[in-house]
């Protein structure tokens, strides 16, 4: 009983069924024979063909169809989309709850949003107290880093100063060594980013300098 692969006698039905190895079912010629194995039985023809299929092992069919069905449902699983979790850090990078008032939300611009993302990985730790990003160390910090909105300590220093304190740490800029030198772990960008992140956030707001000191001073 070798099933038929190739349905040559019954006209109509004549075409290899790629899916169902042994039947030949899928007749795409003759109306009323559908795809499929269940198709089979409808071959208008009559003749050696259709006992070709009727003799393979149904079941053999079966497994066969069920092993497609399975692998197109995975296929789809496979294409579903995870749900990801929010996380109320990356929720709102361009924005930024007013520290001392949360009702407040500052806007950022991008180079602001860029400042806060290098901010919640590196300065957090000493520069907040604690957030949703987790606890603080600044109150073990002898002297306290200011706090990154701290406008009444932070808006009196100009960029190139902030720019040399986080490149070359606090020990280079005449401050405590306990603030560490970013240099070699941030780039210009992101060292100009952080600092435009503080001054957005600043209470009292930051102002800019109308006339802005030389380029090479420190202070
Ligand atoms: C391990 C703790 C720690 C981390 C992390 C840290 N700082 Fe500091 N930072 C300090 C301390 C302590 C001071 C205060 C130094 C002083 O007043 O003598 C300070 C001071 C500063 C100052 C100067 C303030 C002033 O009054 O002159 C700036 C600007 C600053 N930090 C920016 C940053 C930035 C930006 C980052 C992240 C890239 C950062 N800090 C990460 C501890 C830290």
């Amino acid at each position: 009983m070798k099933p038929a692969t190739r349905d040559t006698a019954t006209p109509g039905c004549a075409t290899r069924d790629t899916a169902t190895p042994g039947c030949a079912t899928r007749d795409t010629a003759t109306p009323g024979c559908v795809s499929r194995g269940t198709g089979r039985s409808a071959c208008p023809a009559p003749g050696t063909g259709r006992s070709a299929c009727a003799t393979t092992t149904t079941l053999g069919c079966a497994l066969l169809i069920a092993l497609i069905l399975m692998a197109g449902s995975s296929t789809s699983c496979r294409q579903g989309h995870a749900e990801v979790k929010p996380d109320p850090l990356a929720r709102a990078y361009d924005s930024e709850p007013d520290w001392n008032d949360s009702t407040h939300v500052l806007p950022l611009n991008y180079r602001q949003a860029q400042g806060k993302r290098v901010f919640y990985q590196y300065c957090v730790w000493c520069h907040a107290d604690s957030t949703p990003a987790g606890p603080s160390n600044r109150s073990n910090l002898n002297p306290n880093p200011p706090l990154a909105s701290d406008g009444s300590t932070l808006n009196a220093l100009s960029d190139d100063f902030m720019r040399n304190v986080i490149t070359m740490g606090g020990a280079a800029a005449g401050k405590s060594a306990s603030m560490p030198p970013w240099g070699k772990t941030l780039n210009q960008d992101d060292i100009d980013a952080v600092i435009a992140f503080y001054r957005a956030i600043a209470q009292p707001p930051y102002q800019a300098p109308a006339r802005p000191g030389p380029q090479y001073s420190v202070r």
